[in-house]
């Protein structure tokens, strides 16, 4: 008999900075967990162990080698929960707000993507970009067209990121190259789903733009997809913009509201995720919360697209909270960082008369956006059984940071620094299933 193949064992040693409850929930400093010198032990791509150093060593077999970031901090792989691949090339397009920004710049760059050569090299350069932030799964648009989601889900193979993403559904009001029909839709999301959901790390999110550009048919089409399978993914927008609003209002003036469109369809529901969601109501918000789903909230891009402020402690509030995770919404958001993201909801917060931790941020771009996905079981913690997603921060990576950091007199100013001050510069190396996808160069 063949000897059973030898484990493959990685070891990586630094700050680890984690969390064993919810910090909207508890006191923010005691639900973050930190080892000041820690030790994680990963085998075949899972965290086999983690804790001091000193403890950990006698668990890892004697020749083994270990990785040592004296002075960064080990994360979870940052989770982005709104987030549009195809967009890149747009990213800081001036001068619109969401509509008109639509029409004007988002609609002809998606055309672009019937090419599979083009899809391809996007798709890569993304996935390229997401890791070199320090996110190692996101939940993604597509374009209409099928083969933008084959080129997307391919690159995330071959990367064996954890990676959620679906074909865009838009049947009305759009351009017509654009434009599906809601029995096409169907059919094409249909096959998509079952060639991709659950191969490997990937999974699929059945995914209707918003309610202006799908009829009634779509919507419930959609909704008879996501009958089929309780594990797949969904996502869209909601309630981002007044005009938008007010549009979704003449569309379906027998809804109560717009989130009610999405619910009238079979929509609404755990592992739905909705970006936006900043002109939402109580009512709404008791749905999301009976009803599992997830709210994404786009710092970066409600800024820049003059938006509005979305209400993060108002969504989590303890007596009905709703789940929450950060998006970037690139090309409307400004940055694939999640530290960046970060630094806009603190000071979006701070518009809205609210302090925004660091543990209760870190939470929202790790933890917390697991658990919005319903992922939490499987990644957005570093734990015994977790897969290994990993991001090395360095809090020192500009001169600006390293004279910041010299006054941080603890691990929760540490992180605020980073948050305020950090992007891709203050990612290290980030680690997907326990192997090394980005290293700085
Ligand atoms: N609403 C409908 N489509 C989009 C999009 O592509 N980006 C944003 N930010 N909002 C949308
Ligand atoms: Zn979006």
């Amino acid at each position: 008999m063949p000897a059973p193949p030898t484990p493959d064992i990685l070891a990586l040693r630094g700050r680890v900075v984690t969390f064993r409850d919810n910090p909207f929930t508890t006191d923010p400093v005691a639900a973050l967990h930190h080892e000041e010198d820690g030790l994680i032990i990963i085998r075949d791509g899972r965290i086999a162990q983690m804790g001091t150093y000193a403890d950990t060593l006698r668990h890892l077999p004697a020749d083994t080698q270990v990785t040592h970031y004296p002075d960064c901090v080990i994360s979870a792989g940052f989770v982005d929960t709104h987030v549009h691949y195809p967009q890149l090339p747009m990213i800081a397009a001036y001068g619109e707000q969401l509509l008109e920004w639509l029409e004007r710049y988002t609609f002809p760059t998606e055309s672009r993507f019937r090419d599979p050569a083009y899809a391809r090299d996007i798709a890569r350069r993304f996935l390229a970009g997401l890791l070199r932030c320090g996110t190692t799964t996101a939940a993604v648009f597509c374009t209409v067209h099928p083969q933008s989601v084959e080129a997307f889900f391919s690159e995330s193979e071959r990367l064996n990121t954890l990676m959620i993403a679906g074909k865009v559904l838009m049947d009305r009001n759009a351009p017509p190259d654009l434009r599906d029909t809601a029995q096409r839709g169907y059919d094409e999301s249909l096959a998509l789903m079952t060639r991709w959901h659950g191969r490997g790390r990937q999974m699929y999110a059945v995914t209707p733009r918003f309610a202006p550009t799908s009829s009634e048919e779509q919507l419930k089409l959609a909704g008879a997809l996501l009958a089929r399978d309780q594990t797949v993914f969904m996502q869209t927008h909601l309630a981002e913009n007044l005009d938008e609003v007010a549009w979704v209002r003449s569309l379906f003036p027998a809804r109560r509201s717009y989130l009610d469109v999405y619910a009238h369809a079979g929509l609404v529901r755990p592992r739905a995720i909705m970006g936006h969601a900043i002109h939402v109501d109580e009512p709404d918000l008791m749905t999301c919360h009976d009803s599992g789903c997830a709210l994404a909230h786009c710092p970066t891009s409600n800024l820049f697209l003059g938006s509005g402020s979305f209400r993060l402690f108002d969504a989590l509030d303890p007596r009905r909270p709703v789940r929450v995770g950060l998006g970037t919404d690139i090309g409307a958001g400004t940055s694939l960082s999640q530290l960046q993201s970060l630094n806009e909801a603190y000071k979006v917060a701070q518009g809205t008369g609210r302090r925004l931790h660091p543990a209760q941020a870190f939470w929202l771009a790790t933890a917390g956006g697991a658990r919005a996905l319903h992922l939490d079981h499987r990644i957005g913690t570093i734990a015994p059984g977790m897969e290994a997603d990993l991001c090395i921060l360095d809090p020192e990576a500009t001169p600006l940071q390293a004279l910041r950091a010299q006054s941080c007199d603890s691990i929760s100013d540490l992180l605020f620094s980073l948050m305020m001050l950090g992007d891709d510069r203050s990612i290290r190396a980030t680690y997907v299933a326990g192997r090394r996808v980005h290293e700085r160069a």
